[in-house]
Parts: structure tokens; sequence; C-alpha cells
């Protein structure tokens, strides 16, 4: 696992451990968290731009399967520091692609649906085959790696899976990340601060169209992919809803069940407005998403007992 300490990668790690995998984590810890990470896993902290140690350490342990979360994961910073993003989610992702080449592991890789479509116009949800349009340095490097793996399929024989997740939310999750507004919310809410909707178009409307997507859905899918049931398949993770960050925190607050603040914020350039993912072929290859009421439900519960315990 790379990025194991991570919030995604810290939930399939510990769904691996307990379906009886032996499980090797490789992280920088640059935001992931080792308190995440359950006691029995062996963790090295290895930043996946060392290709020496990478290298060393997945021979020395020879895994069969390579989960690779371990990612530069926040559009804002790619924007920023769109090198830096590109040294760590194509080089770096080039690095762990050796490595499974090498080894002759299945590789595993988290992509983005979210932000690699593009706008999904209103009434459409965006399939496996739609064109990949990245806004933001962040799509650019994870497209690139997609591209990367086919051809490391058909020229090097390497055995891959890529998940598209749409926008994941659950326990443990932290606001810098690709999509972090569950968590800032809740954690707002729960300590009785205001929370604001960034706008869509203009201040005061119901904000951006996101496809939430709980995180044991990304977990189930990676462990099928350890287990070769997605061998050689692109796959978005999302449940098909579009929800507005309106709703979300309508949602929430309801959750939360204390008196709440909410404000329109301006709108952020480089958002996208709306993001919906097509799931029926995770649908028909897992089974269908978690509703969004049931996974907000679980993760409110979460937060309220972190926030009552910091
Ligand atoms: N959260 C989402 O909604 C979402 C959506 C689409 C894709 N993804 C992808 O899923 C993966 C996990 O995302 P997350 O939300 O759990 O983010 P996260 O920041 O919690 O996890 C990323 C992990 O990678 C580690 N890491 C970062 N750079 C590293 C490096 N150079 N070497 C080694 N480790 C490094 C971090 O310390 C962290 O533990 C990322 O690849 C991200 O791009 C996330």
């Amino acid at each position: 696992m790379t990025g194991g300490a991570g919030f995604i990668g810290s939930h399939v790690v510990e769904a691996a451990v307990e379906g009886g995998h032996e499980v090797l984590v490789v992280d920088d810890l640059s935001t992931g968290r080792i308190e995440n990470l359950p006691a029995s896993v062996a963790f090295h902290p290895i930043d996946i731009r060392n290709r020496d140690a990478l290298r060393e350490t997945a021979l020395r342990f020879a895994p069969d399967a390579i989960s690779h979360h371990a990612a530069q994961a926040s559009v804002a910073v790619s924007v920023r520091e769109p090198l830096l993003d590109a040294e760590i989610n194509v080089l770096g992702s080039l690095h762990v692609a050796e490595v499974a080449v090498e080894c002759q592991s299945r590789l595993v890789f988290s992509s983005t649906g979210g932000a690699l479509y593009g706008e999904v116009p209103e009434g459409q949800v965006a399939g496996e085959g739609w064109p990949a349009l990245p806004a933001s340095p962040y799509a650019c490097s994870k497209a690139s790696f997609e591209l990367y793996l086919r051809a490391y399929g058909q020229a090097l024989g390497l055995r891959y899976t890529i998940l598209r997740y749409g926008n994941v939310y659950g326990p443990r999750q932290d606001p810098h990340g690709e999509a972090g507004v569950v968590a800032i919310f809740l954690r707002r809410l729960l300590r009785g601060e205001p929370i604001q909707v960034n706008a869509r178009a203009a201040e005061g409307d119901d904000g951006c169209v996101r496809d939430y997507v709980y995180v044991r859905d990304a977990v189930r899918a990676n462990l099928a992919a350890f287990e070769g049931v997605l061998e050689g398949r692109t796959i978005n993770i999302a449940t098909g809803v579009g929800t507005s960050t309106r709703t979300l925190a309508e949602r929430l607050v309801r959750l939360v069940d204390r008196p709440a603040v909410v404000h329109g914020g301006a709108f952020r350039a480089g958002d996208l407005q709306r993001s919906v993912l097509d799931p029926s072929v995770m649908i028909s290859a897992l089974g269908a998403p978690t509703p969004l009421e049931r996974g907000l439900s679980d993760t409110t519960e979460w937060f309220r007992e972190e926030v009552q315990s910091s």
C-alpha cells in the first residue's frame, strides 16, 4: 500500500488486514498520519519519489498486489505547484509501476473521476468512456498516469485496475484533500462554528454539484481488485447521485442536530460546477453503493466522537 497512512488508504489497509492479507505500507506522512494505521502493519516512511528506497523495500516484501494511493491529492496545491504535483503523481507513480512490473504484482491505481472528466452537463452522468478533459494539473497528472498504465499493460504485461473515485467522504477524512467538504462542515458544525457554501455561479446559490461516495465503497473496490476481479478495467467508484453543497450542508446540519449558521461564499476559481459519475459498471461488478444518508450518518457519529475527545 502506498499512501496507506492517508484517509482512503488507511481504510483499505484496515480492511485488507481484516481480510487476512499481509500488508506493508509505504508513506512519507506528508498528509497521512501514523495513528491511522493498525499496529500489526509494517510501515516504511518512504517518499515514492525515492526510487531506490521504494524498490528495495518492495522487492524484499514481494507483494502480490500494490494499491497505489500515495499522491499529491490537492487540486489547489497542483495549481500553485504543478511541477511538484507531476514529480509525485507522475514520476513517483512511475516508480511504483516499475516496482509492480519487477515484482509481477497487480497494481490498483486510485485515480479521479471527480476531476478527470471536467464539467458534466445537467441531466448527464460521466461514464468511463467519457473523454478526459482535465481542468487542473492534478487531473492532468492522474490522466497521464492512467495512460502510462495502459502502455505498461500492453508493452510490459503489467496487470492493473484503475479506480476513478468520485468525492470520497468518511471517518478520518482530512479537510485538505481533493474533496474535504464533508470533513470541513462536520468539524465546524460540531464545534458550533458557521459554515460556508461556496457559489456555483453567484454568491448565495446552492453551490457546486458533486457525486459523494462513501469510503467503504472505495475499500470494497480495492479488495476486489486485489483478487483480480477487476483486472484491466477502469471503473468509476461513485453513486450517480448529484448533491449540491447546500443540500449537503442541510443534511449535515440535520444529522448534527444543533443550531447552525450557513453563509453563502464566492465562486472559487477552478471549481467544476457539476461532476456526477455513472456508477453502472461498479454496480454490476460490486453491487450498489452506500446511500448518502447512511454514509453521512456513520461519518457524523465518527466526527462527533473525534470533536468530543479533542
Ligand atoms: N479523497 C477523494 O475524494 C479522492 C478522489 C479521487 C481520487 N483520490 C485519490 O485517492 C488517493 C488517496 O487520497 P486521500 O483523500 O486519502 O488523500 P490523503 O492525502 O489522505 O492520502 C494520501 C497519502 O499519500 C501520502 N503521500 C503523499 N505524497 C507522498 C509521497 N511522495 N510519497 C509517499 N507517500 C506520499 C500522504 O502522506 C497520505 O498518507 C490519492 O491518490 C488521491 O489522489 C481521492
